[in-house]
């Protein structure tokens, strides 16, 4: 009887991961990475595959972790025919049929994999967002700024003014001779003209991912979707943030939020950014940031700035166009705390790695007590 109520939980727990693998493809592959989309679609229909990823801790069955578990092996150097593929050198059409097979051979590390690692996807194209936001925050907040970045992974956004931004006919921005150069197809607003002068930055995460180590820089790399021409410049990034490492603190962003925020001089206006990161937090948790935020903005001057998907962050408002706006669209956000109270607005629709940016200025506005903080 134990086993057949065990067998039953096991099979929704497979059905679920289903669903789950068919809306990544959907929502977040879509055109954007045809690869992954045809994989994550397969894996959706492999019950022997849902099956290994259903074994893993709740944290190693989200698609991502497989999809990279699977990368990082390739990145190894494993004699594998998919590595041909993710290399481009081999017929996509082949990469859900060698995905499978290279899963199940190498069943022993994939497994080991998924029981210890979770998304750590650290995006240097955010920061083309965050450029454009930065200056929103500051025009609110004056400068120079802290900046804080909230489940900062290697820290990679926190490098921001050492990077190239080209937001195609809407400008450029940063300094020409980087060696990080981001290309992000920016509407609605002229780049900025210059970046806030940033007097304090810091990385939380609650295992921020240390460079210097092989494997943690491998399994940055992973976290990387080999077709969408973003490893060069991760690793560009992770090569910049070796000369100049970012400053970071081992800690969890609600509990060790004050902490965090105990490093700033208490006179300097503080952005605290969150980019695809806030998903990762209970709904309490994410009640609880806020609230902790909302505190501490009553004796330090403190915005908010994110980027994650519609509907995350309960004080923002769902901008219109979102249903429209395609796979991998995210919100950005930023909640003000001038008048005592949170007051969210979305600023922009944007894609969750940066490719491109639609600027929604004023738009969207949401002011309410604390009660609306959930
Ligand atoms: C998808 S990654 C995004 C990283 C980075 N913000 C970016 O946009 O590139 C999410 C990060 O949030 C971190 N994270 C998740 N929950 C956390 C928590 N409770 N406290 C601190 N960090 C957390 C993870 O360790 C991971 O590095």
């Amino acid at each position: 009887m134990l086993c057949t109520v065990r067998e039953a939980a096991t099979g929704e727990t497979v059905r679920r991961l289903g669903q789950a693998w068919r809306d990544f493809a959907e929502r977040e592959c879509g055109t954007y990475s045809p690869l992954y989309a045809a994989i994550c679609r397969s894996v959706a229909d492999d019950p022997e595959l849902l099956a290994l990823t259903a074994a893993a801790p709740p944290s190693g069955q989200q698609p991502n972790v497989l999809l990279a578990a699977v990368h990082y092996l390739v990145l190894a150097g494993i004699a594998h025919p998919l590595a041909d593929v993710y290399g481009g050198r081999a017929n996509p059409d082949l990469a859900p049929a060698l995905f499978r097979d290279l899963c199940l051979s190498q069943r022993p590390d994939i497994s080991q994999i998924l029981a210890t690692r979770h998304t750590q996807t650290n995006e240097p194209g955010r920061a083309a967002l965050l450029a454009v936001g930065l200056a929103a925050a500051a025009d609110l907040a004056g400068e120079p700024i802290g900046l804080l970045d909230a489940g900062c992974s290697a820290g990679l956004n926190l490098l921001i003014d050492r990077y190239r931004f080209e937001y195609g006919p809407a400008g450029s921005l940063g300094p020409a001779d980087s060696p990080v150069s981001i290309t992000c197809d920016l509407r609605g607003t002229p780049a900025p003209a210059r970046l806030p002068v940033i007097a304090a930055r810091l990385g939380l995460d609650r295992s921020p991912v240390d460079i210097t180590r092989a494997d943690d820089a491998r399994w940055l790399l992973a976290c990387v979707w080999p077709d969408t021409g973003r490893l060069a410049r991760t690793a560009a990034a992770m090569e910049l943030a070796r000369q100049h490492p970012p400053k970071m603190m081992s800690g969890d962003m609600v509990t060790d939020l004050d902490a965090a925020l105990d490093t700033f001089d208490p006179g300097l206006p503080v952005v605290v950014v969150t980019t695809s990161a806030c998903g990762y937090l209970s709904a309490a948790q994410r009640h609880a940031f806020l609230a902790v935020l909302q505190r501490r903005a009553r004796c330090q001057p403190l915005t908010w700035l994110s980027t994650d998907a519609s509907g995350v962050i309960d004080a923002i408002p769902t901008p219109p166009g979102i249903a429209h706006a395609g796979a991998s669209a995210s919100v950005m956000g930023l909640v003000s705390f001038e008048t005592g109270t949170a007051a969210g607005r979305a600023i922009a629709l944007c894609h969750s790695h940066g490719a491109w940016m639609k600027w929604a200025g004023n738009h969207s506005t949401q002011t309410g007590p604390a009660a609306r903080i959930h």
